[in-house]
């Protein structure tokens, strides 16, 4: 059954909701030899410019310490976009359109020498285009870097000041902090070289189409919002689950960082925020964050017992995933044999304001678990009184069941739905109760693809809008309260639960709920 069958799309900036002209500044991407920049950046700014968001003006500018010419540089990339953009394959018309944008500058950019040269590199390619000085910087590297090229960027006279018309917009990639301290720090020292306005702190689930959906979900209709609070809602449950173990590569990166840290801390309580959140004043950046930020000053643990009573951490051990064999994640590459860190974090927590108190959100994300899904999940209270019975069996065990609670579910990825579950009579001559669904499936109701998330939020660099961006104090209450958790898990002396790969992880997870009389849903597929 379809509940929407048409909603108006907001092809424009949140707060205009007009297309506007395209954008038009040059893209310097540090990092440019990294797997970000082939397999997100790159296919998010060819769509972009293929669908005439970004104008053709607008150079593109590879940075990294190895050498190489433009031309090089521009067939590897095509190699990398071709087959992953939204269209498919890219033309030959197309690529020349494309890649006559494309440049490649030799930096090692930890040292300050080259910047003054990649300035006059870059007011040349403007002159050149006839684009304006206006610029964003992409810093697709190593965290370590992040302080040291913003600091080279002021030096070699990159970053404007405020009283210019022309703008610099520096985007970092997660992770932005190792902890609070490390976070704190680097803002700290950031701010003294850019503005907050010229600081964009990325995290892509905000910009994927399904997240941003919640949004005008909750606040553009009128007859879900009056449910969602501690008088109808029983729980909540958020996961973020990947099939997937350790990409080639990353296990330096992963093992520093491990699931709180790479999913939990940001993607996982930013969908919590936003379904969370009260309705800002106005749709706009700044209301926004402060309501985000008010929902992580309100997080508090879901028990009042010992961490590990309502945080839990586990570890993948060899297992079948998908019908393949799964190695443990102490064989995978690069992880050493005595590693303790966490590949699953299940966590009991309650938002203590007057919209959601007593109410218990259940947060979960993982690594090789059996399905790549990302979903929240509102289950509402039972009715106080349960009138209608039915028998439902399951092979040979039958048991007597009333109605079950409502649910409404919203499906991140894949099949991007939202669905709303309910109890109807069975036809016939007796009450019997069965369950049903609404559901609102994107596939449906529109004939085109979702963009890729990095597409919307590069589109929102260029335009100035920092809505689907994490401001530092949003960024910080989270690190304020996975910090703790993370410094337990370092001083016990018992490591991760460990859990089979293509299972749903440890069991002592599934106790956490069964301990409340409730369970972690098995999404469907
Ligand atoms: C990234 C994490 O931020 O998100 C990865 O670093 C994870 O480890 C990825 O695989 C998941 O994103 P998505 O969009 O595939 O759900």
């Amino acid at each position: 059954m379809s509940i929407v069958s048409a909603v108006t799309s907001n092809g424009g900036t949140p707060t205009s909701g007009a297309v506007p002209s395209p954008a038009s500044a040059t893209v310097a991407i540090f990092g440019a030899s990294g797997d970000l920049t082939a397999r997100k950046l790159m296919p998010a700014l060819f769509d972009l410019w293929n669908d005439g968001y970004l104008s053709d003006a607008s150079p593109i500018v590879g940075v990294a310490r190895r050498e190489k010419s433009d031309e090089s540089f521009r067939n590897e990339i095509y190699e990398a976009i071709n087959g992953h953009v939204r269209s498919g394959a890219v033309t030959a018309d197309q690529w020349a359109g494309f890649s006559r944008r494309l440049f490649y500058r030799q930096l090692d950019i930890a040292s300050p020498d080259g910047y003054a040269g990649f300035r006059e590199q870059l007011e040349t390619l403007e002159r050149q285009q006839g684009t304006g000085p206006n610029r964003v910087i992409y810093m697709a590297t190593s965290p370590d870097l992040f302080l040291p090229a913003v600091e080279h960027l002021g030096f070699g006279g990159l970053i404007p000041g405020r009283d210019v018309p022309e703008w610099l917009r520096v985007v970092f990639e997660k992770p932005f902090g190792h902890d609070l301290a490390s976070a704190q720090e680097l803002s700290g020292n950031l701010r003294r070289l850019l503005r907050e306005d010229q600081i964009y702190r990325i995290d892509h689930y905000l910009g994927k189409e399904t997240v941003q959906n919640i949004l005008l979900f909750r606040f553009g209709n009128s007859i879900f919002e009056p449910l969602l609070n501690r008088n109808q809602v029983d729980h909540v449950q958020i996961t973020v689950a990947e099939s997937q173990g350790l990409e080639r590569g990353r296990g330096g990166y992963y093992d520093n960082s491990g699931a709180m840290r790479d999913v939990l801390q940001n993607h996982v309580l930013q969908l919590m925020c936003l379904i969370a959140m009260e309705p800002p004043a106005q749709f706009n950046a700044r209301d926004l964050h402060d309501e985000k930020l008010k929902v992580l000053k309100a997080l508090a643990p879901g028990n009042k017992g010992d961490i590990s009573s309502w945080a839990i951490s586990g570890q993948y051990s060899a297992g079948l995933v998908d019908g393949q064999a799964a190695v443990s994640y102490l064989s995978e590459e690069r992880i050493p044999a005595d590693s303790r860190t966490e590949t699953y974090v299940a966590m009991k927590v309650l938002i203590d304001n007057w919209r959601w108190a007593g109410v218990p959100f259940y947060l979960r994300t993982g690594k090789r678990l059996p399905s790549r899904v990302s979903e929240i999940a509102i289950q509402f209270k039972q009715p106080p009184l349960n009138l209608f019975n039915t028998v439902e069996c399951e092979g040979d065990v039958c048991e007597l069941v009333g109605t079950r609670p409502n649910k409404l579910v919203f499906r991140i990825q894949p099949s991007e739905s939202i669905k709303l579950s309910f109890s109807t009579k069975r036809p016939g001559m007796q009450y019997q109760v069965h369950p049903v669904t609404m559901d609102f499936n994107y596939k449906q109701a529109f004939s085109e693809a979702l963009p890729e998330a990095y597409e919307r939020l590069l589109l929102d660099v260029l335009r100035g809008d920092s809505t689907l961006f994490m401001r530092s104090d949003e960024l910080e209450a989270a690190w304020q309260f996975v910090t703790p958790i993370l410094e337990h898990w370092k001083s016990s002396d018992v490591g991760p639960e460990p859990y089979r790969a293509g299972s749903w992880g440890p069991r002592i997870a599934d106790a956490m709920l069964i301990n409340d009389g409730r369970a972690w849903r098995t999404p469907s597929m």
